[in-house]
């Protein structure tokens, strides 16, 4: 008998029915507008965030302040919904909510290093805008602190034997996973921006 258990789970599906959606090119309008106006943001980046601008620092709660973004929120909730499920998570005794939503724009050659969202349940982030040569999202084994003497997999192992995963986003798809699992973006190797709305649920 061979068990598997502890499974890491990372949920990807398309949140919106074609990438030409009009939410879609709405929420990049105003990730835009926002990057124009938002100087704390401009400020927090530049130490935080070298090269791109993020809106995490100062305006972090974007679904109470604009409809648009609240439309994005309300479609990612029946996303944490179903992601909670496969989880069986126990959210009739402990309810699920959003708590921040915030915007990343990524230019050409910078990067996000490798980390994880601090004090929430789940997280995720959906993509505005990703071209293909677009930075991938890399997630990195959990258990990865704790192997001593752990041989390594050969070049071919199966998903889910290997140490890490890669992932190359597309545009109008929502990405979820538990907020304790470490992950990092790439490099933007393309001349456009990596546009992406990101956010955490926690539970009450
Ligand atoms: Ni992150």
């Amino acid at each position: 008998m061979l068990m598997k258990l502890f499974p890491t789970h990372i949920y990807y599906e398309p949140l919106l029915k074609t990438s030409s959606d009009k939410l879609r090119s709405e929420l990049l309008r105003e990730c835009y507008q926002l990057q124009d106006f938002d100087r704390e943001g401009k400020r927090w980046s530049k130490r935080n965030y070298a090269g791109g601008y993020t809106s995490y620092g100062s305006m972090s709660e974007l679904f109470r302040f604009s409809s648009t973004f609240e439309q994005l929120k309300n479609k990612i909730d029946k996303h944490v919904v179903q992601f909670s499920r496969a989880l069986d998570m126990d959210t009739k005794n402990h309810k699920l909510e959003m708590t921040n939503l915030w915007v990343n724009i990524v230019p050409k050659g910078t990067y996000h290093s490798l980390h994880l969202h601090p004090v929430s349940t789940i997280s995720g982030t959906f993509y505005v805008q990703v071209k293909r040569e677009n930075s991938q999202i890399k997630f990195e084994d959990p258990r990865l602190t704790c192997f001593m003497g752990s041989i390594p997999r050969t070049a071919n192992a199966k998903k889910e034997n290997q140490r890490f995963h890669k992932l190359l986003p597309r545009e109008g798809h929502v990405l979820l996973f538990e907020s304790w699992l470490r992950h990092e973006v790439e490099q933007n190797q393309s001349d456009k921006d990596r546009v992406s709305i990101s956010f955490n649920y926690n539970w009450f």
